[in-house]
């Protein structure tokens, strides 16, 4: 008989952004199937959790968080002042070569969302993860943070942002005694992927590796075939620079 492993998900209490839909969506099922306690699903507005609350009960706690509106992230953390796990997972991309008439324009509305939306979750988040201990801070970042997609040249360049924040989180959050993982999909079947016209694999294939990544204390999740081929080679340096 094989020694049972308790789940590091087991009674915790986490927030997750962009919860409504696509991986996010995906991500609360699995924190309830593996046994968290709450979930706070933030969304842009109440009703767009209905479903979720429909399927999960009361372990799902509706909240408002709109990554534009500064405010509503600080109204959210007075709100779950018991969260010991924070998901950042909304974002945005939108179609936008370099050479564009609109690069600019386009690429300071993903960087509102995809990296201050990040910034400001984390500096809101913080105290409350330190205050509640053993905090886990995860942020959905991408293989576009790595390598440049031109046709959406502007969504890369965020992500590339969000995820060199992503690293300075790690080690300020070290500190607080708060884990910081970095998520990595490549195409993954969502309204998202749909926009630019990829297929992608199953949301469930990144929910369930970072519940993996949080029992096993990994800080990069490369959940697919396109990031594990990206992970193949950048692994060696990933562990030997970044995670060190
Ligand atoms: N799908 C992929 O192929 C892929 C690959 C790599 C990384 N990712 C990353 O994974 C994350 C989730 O992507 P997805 O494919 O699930 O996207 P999606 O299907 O487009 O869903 C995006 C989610 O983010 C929310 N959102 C958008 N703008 C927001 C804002 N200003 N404030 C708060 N929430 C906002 C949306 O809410 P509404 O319903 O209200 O719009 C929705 O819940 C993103 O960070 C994305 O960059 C996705």
């Amino acid at each position: 008989m094989g020694i049972s492993m308790k789940s590091e998900i087991e009674g915790r209490t986490a927030l997750v952004t962009g919860a409504n839909r696509g991986i996010g969506k995906a991500i609360v099922d699995s924190l309830i199937n593996h046994g968290a306690k709450k979930v706070y699903a933030a969304v842009r507005s109440l009703e767009k959790a209905d479903s979720l609350v429909k399927k999960h009960g009361e372990k799902v706690s509706p909240v408002l968080i709109d990554l534009n509106k500064p405010e509503s992230i600080k109204a959210a953390a007075k709100a779950a002042t018991d969260v010991d796990l924070v998901i950042n997972n909304a974002g945005i991309l939108n179609v936008c070569d370099p050479l564009s008439e609109s690069t600019i324009e386009t690429f300071k509305e993903e960087l509102e969302v995809n990296v201050y939306g990040l910034v400001r979750m984390a500096q809101s988040f913080a105290p409350i993860l330190e205050n509640n201990g053993e905090g886990i801070f995860v942020q959905l970042n991408s293989v576009a943070s790595l390598r440049s997609f031109a046709d959406f040249s502007t969504y890369c360049a965020s992500k590339a942002a969000a995820y060199s924040f992503t690293q300075a989180l790690k080690d300020k959050f070290q500190e607080k005694g708060i884990a910081v993982i970095s998520v990595h999909p490549g195409p993954i079947e969502t309204d998202m992927a749909k926009s630019i016209g990829m297929e992608g694999e199953p949301v469930s294939i990144v929910s369930e590796d970072i519940i993996a990544a949080i029992n096993c204390n990994r800080q990069h999740v490369f959940p697919d075939s396109m990031a594990k081929d990206f992970w193949s080679t950048y692994q060696p340096f990933a562990e030997a620079v970044v995670e060190g």
